[in-house]
Formats: C-alpha cells, sequence, structure tokens
C-alpha cells in the first residue's frame, strides 16, 4: 500500500460498532468493491482507494505509520491513546467527525448503589478498559478512584465482586440494564472521526485525498440536509425564509397565473420536522414538499 504511488488507502473496522456505517459512508462516497466473504483487502476499481478490515484498535498505528493513508475510529478510542501519548497517534490528526456511532462513555453502578452526586464516586474501585479517559474524569472532579484495567465484559466486574462500579461505553444502554447497573456520569461523548497520516502525500496521492475528503464532506452535508419547495404569498417570504432551518438564501420563483403567491426551494443543512411543516402551514405556505438529499458538492 505504502509504495503506490497514486492509490490512497483507508483502514475501517472490520467488525463491530462501526464496521456497517463506515462501509455506507464509503458507498455514498460513490467507491464500489466487490465484497467477498472472509476477503481483508479491497481495491476499489472506480475509485484510486484500497480499503483494509482490521480491528479498531490498530487503525490509529496503521494510519500514524503510513502503512494506511486515512482511517475511520471511534473518537473515544482515539482520545483514550491520545491521553496515553501513545505513538499509534502521533502522526494522525482528525480530519472531521462523521456523525455515525455515537456513543458515550459513561461511570455505571449497581442499581441499588445510592449515588447523589459525582462524590458518591470517591474512594470506588471502577473497571474499566478506558484508564485514561476515566483518570482525566477524575483528576478533574478531584475524584481519588482505584481503576481496574480489563479488556471487555466490564459489565460484569461489580458482580465479580472486583470493582464497585464500571467505566464503559453506551449507546443504546440495553447492556447496562442487562447487568443490573444504572450510569450515574458521562466521562466523553464519543462518535466516529476520520483519521489521516499526518505523513507528506505526495501531489498526485494529495489530489486524490483531497477528492476523498469532500466526497466524504458532500456526503455527510447530505445526510443532514433536505430540499424544501413550498408555495407561498408574497407577503410572507421573509417569515418563512426565517422558519426554514439552516437555509441560505431560497430562490423565489413567480407561479405561472397566480400573481399573489411565489414559489420557494430552498437547502435546509437541519433535518425538518412535522412542527417546522405546520409552522410553515401558519404562515400561509401550501404544497409543502420535502426531498432527501444524494450528494452535494459547494
Ligand atoms: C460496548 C460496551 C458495551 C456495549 C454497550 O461494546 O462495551 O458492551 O457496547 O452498548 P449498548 O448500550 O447499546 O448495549 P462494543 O460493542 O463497542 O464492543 P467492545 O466490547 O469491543 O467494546
Amino acid at each position: 500500500m505504502k509504495n503506490n504511488n497514486e492509490r490512497i488507502s483507508i483502514a475501517v473496522q472490520k467488525s463491530g460498532r462501526l464496521s456497517e456505517d463506515s462501509l455506507a459512508l464509503l458507498t455514498r462516497c460513490g467507491i464500489n468493491v466487490r465484497w467477498r466473504s472472509e476477503q481483508l483487502f479491497y481495491h476499489s476499481d472506480n475509485f484510486p482507494l484500497d480499503l483494509l478490515l482490521v480491528r479498531d484498535n490498530d487503525i490509529p498505528s496503521l494510519v500514524s505509520e503510513g502503512v494506511c493513508d486515512f482511517g475511520i475510529v471511534g473518537a473515544n478510542l482515539y482520545q483514550e491513546k491520545m491521553l496515553a501519548k501513545e505513538t499509534s497517534v502521533a502522526n494522525v490528526d482528525i480530519v472531521r467527525y462523521l456523525d455515525f456511532a455515537l456513543c458515550r462513555l459513561v461511570i455505571a453502578v449497581p442499581k441499588d448503589f445510592i449515588y447523589n452526586d459525582a462524590t458518591s464516586l470517591q474512594g470506588l474501585k471502577i473497571a474499566t478498559s478506558y484508564p485514561n479517559l476515566l483518570t482525566a474524569y477524575a483528576n478533574k472532579n478531584n475524584l481519588k478512584i482505584k481503576i481496574i484495567n480489563l479488556n471487555g465484559s466490564i459489565e460484569i466486574a461489580p458482580r465479580l465482586g472486583i470493582a464497585d462500579g464500571i467505566c464503559d461505553l453506551v449507546s443504546t444502554g440495553a447492556t447496562l440494564e442487562a447487568n443490573n447497573l444504572r450510569e450515574v456520569v458521562t466521562v466523553f461523548t464519543s462518535q466516529a472521526a476520520l483519521i489521516k497520516s499526518a505523513q507528506e502525500f505526495s501531489a498526485k496521492r494529495l489530489h486524490v485525498a483531497e477528492i476523498f475528503q469532500k466526497r466524504i464532506e458532500g456526503s455527510e452535508l447530505a445526510c443532514g440536509s433536505k430540499y424544501i419547495m413550498l408555495h407561498a404569498p408574497e407577503s410572507s417570504l421573509e417569515t418563512i425564509a426565517r422558519i426554514l432551518p439552516g437555509a441560505e438564501s431560497p430562490t423565489v420563483l413567480s407561479l405561472q397565473g397566480d400573481s399573489g403567491k411565489m414559489a420557494v426551494h430552498a437547502l435546509c443543512r437541519e433535518n425538518i420536522f412535522w412542527e417546522t411543516l405546520e409552522q410553515l402551514k401558519e404562515v400561509g405556505a401550501s404544497s409543502i414538499l420535502v426531498l432527501p438529499i444524494e450528494k452535494i458538492m459547494m
């Protein structure tokens, strides 16, 4: 991968929290690969990009060492390694957050533990695989806790009697619930992040890397955006422009044969909820259409 001077490469989690959405993002960027079960290396035939499927823990070092140019990791993993001053993140920059794999690192305690505020955690033994993020939280809040390092199945630690509480990732909360635990403190909020090697790119590869990043940016913008079309009395146009969430100057067109009403088209950079449509209706809008956007290039 390293020696090919025209293609770029990306490392993505093979299976787990980030995997499916990371691959879906590449598909939305128009990058095709022919999937084969158990294959870990893919060569896109319509974009100069190679894809490596690996364990998430290995992604930062692959990018830092320049084996891969990009990677998609959880911000939690990146931040933990940063705090640990690991060399695996020494030559890595976060390019952008990707708005998926949303989760939070929390401290959770058994449901029957009496918790009033963070000082209730004073002196507790907390099991975690994020000792550095937990230490940073404890230091910031003047908490003296004992950290029990575990690599997996953290939730079982209180039941085994080796810890009073845990500090682990939560997404739906189902795992905590199944283990009779409740979250009491959020230590870190996380989402997927695109990381990039800080190595120098040749001019050709830099060009490909820029196109790739633009496609990701366009795909991310499109995901959070909607296109809205409506008819409105000319007198309501200003009010309507204020109601439209995250819209730049709307396009206003006259309607054939209807002198009092105009057609308004706008790109909204935020989701449009039913409440917004109801508000628009109240100020005289009609024939309101909200359309999904597939791609955006600014
Ligand atoms: C995390 C965490 C929990 C689970 C919580 O594991 O360790 O086990 O997610 O998710 P929930 O709130 O939706 O139930 P992850 O899936 O990241 O895998 P890991 O065990 O490799 O950390």
